[in-house]
């Protein structure tokens, strides 16, 4: 039987990521983005990614194959993003998933983007433990989740967002105070030059009544809108993205810190693009230390949108032998986080 290689395809916002792993190892990726296409716009317009994802798609998956050293022809399995996420921007990532497989041959895993963030920990760290608690903190989604082997058991939700993501609230913060989409990034940036405690912002749903393991983040980007609007003079922007930055860190690391205490668990898992913020990382790994709890964190360049992921999520499930997706499967763009595979959990193959 020949080597397992699974080639990893996502296209669920503005990233059109290509991944090839093989048991656990990353051969090669290639990643080309539609971000500054958007930024004039101020978030991303979904026919925009579409069409760059078709123009990158083909070059993406060429750069991926020669990174690795590898042909098609060696693929044994591909894993392609098909949900959640702009509709427009999956579909031509899982046509392109589906075109793949069936001139190589080989069987399609339509996969959950959220499980992929997951996965790619894999890459680095190794085998995750039997369970864990998982901190999932992205543009569209932050949940705290119970995640046992990724590739067969369901994933189980703690909690999740009431209203905007962590990353959400990053990209309309930033846009609040001038600074550039993606606001992340350039918050973690500005902030460097700012102090933490500056400005008290909120910790949203951290008070002794509140649900544990719900998030909420519109009230603190209001808390920053309000602050904004009672400024006469220019805005002390280090300081709003220092302190803001902070409330969002505290929120999620009290949070994260005390379901893993719930749980019994000893390790947190972080991902999502939110994990790659310096003092998200910084706060999170000093309160884990601190409770005994160990933190596994993708390194910065696979915490956003990747092929790497998908491909590392797609090898788990092959080395799991779960049963793969036909051909004509669909996308769905609001699909809920339930397991690897977009379409549910599946028994294991036979034989
Ligand atoms: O996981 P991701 O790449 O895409 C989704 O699945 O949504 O996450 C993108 C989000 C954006 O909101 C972006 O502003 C945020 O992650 N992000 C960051 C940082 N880098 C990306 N947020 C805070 N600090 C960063 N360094
Ligand atoms: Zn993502």
């Amino acid at each position: 039987m020949s080597t397992p290689l699974v080639l990893g395809i996502e296209t669920s916002c503005d990233e059109t990521g290509v991944g090839l792993v093989s048991e656990g190892r990353l051969l090669g990726d290639a990643l080309a983005s539609s971000m500054d296409e958007h930024a004039r716009f101020g978030g991303v317009v979904p026919e925009v990614a579409a069409r760059a994802h078709l123009e990158a798609m083909a070059p993406m998956v060429r750069t991926a194959l020669r990174r690795a050293e590898v042909d098609l022809a060696d693929v044994t399995a591909v894993a392609v993003t098909a949900g959640p996420g702009l509709s427009p921007a999956l579909q031509v990532g899982l046509a392109a998933g589906k075109a793949y497989a069936l001139a190589a041959g080989v069987p399609l895993y339509a996969v959950h983007h959220l499980a992929g963030h997951a996965a790619v920990d894999v890459l680095d760290h190794g085998p995750l433990p039997p369970r864990c608690v998982a901190l999932i903190v992205s543009g569209g989604h932050t949940s705290l989740l119970s995640v046992g082997d990724l590739a067969r058991d369901e994933v189980v939700h703690l909690g999740d967002t009431v209203d905007d993501a962590a990353g959400e609230a990053f990209d309309k913060v930033a846009r609040l105070i001038g600074l550039p989409y993606p606001g992340g990034p350039a918050i973690d940036r500005a902030a460097r030059e700012g102090d933490p405690h500056a400005i008290a912002f909120p910790r949203p749903l951290t008070g002794p009544s509140d649900p544990p393991w719900t998030f909420s983040f519109s009230g603190l980007k209001t808390a920053v809108a309000r602050w904004v609007e009672r400024q006469d003079g220019p805005l002390p922007v280090p300081d709003i993205a220092a302190s803001f930055q902070e409330a969002v860190a505290d929120t999620l690391a009290r949070k994260a810190v005390a379901a893993c205490a719930d749980q019994g668990a000893d390790t947190l898992l972080m991902v999502g693009g939110v994990a790659a913020n310096s003092r998200v990382r910084g706060l999170v790994e000093e309160r884990c230390a601190a409770a005994g709890i160990t933190l596994r964190v993708p390194p910065i360049r696979l915490c956003t949108d990747n092929g790497a992921m998908v491909a590392a999520l797609g090898d788990l499930l092959v080395r799991a032998d779960v049963e793969p997706d036909p051909l004509d499967v669909a996308a769905d763009p609001r699909a809920r986080l339930t397991g690897a595979l977009l379409h549910g959990t599946r028994p294991v193959a036979v034989g």
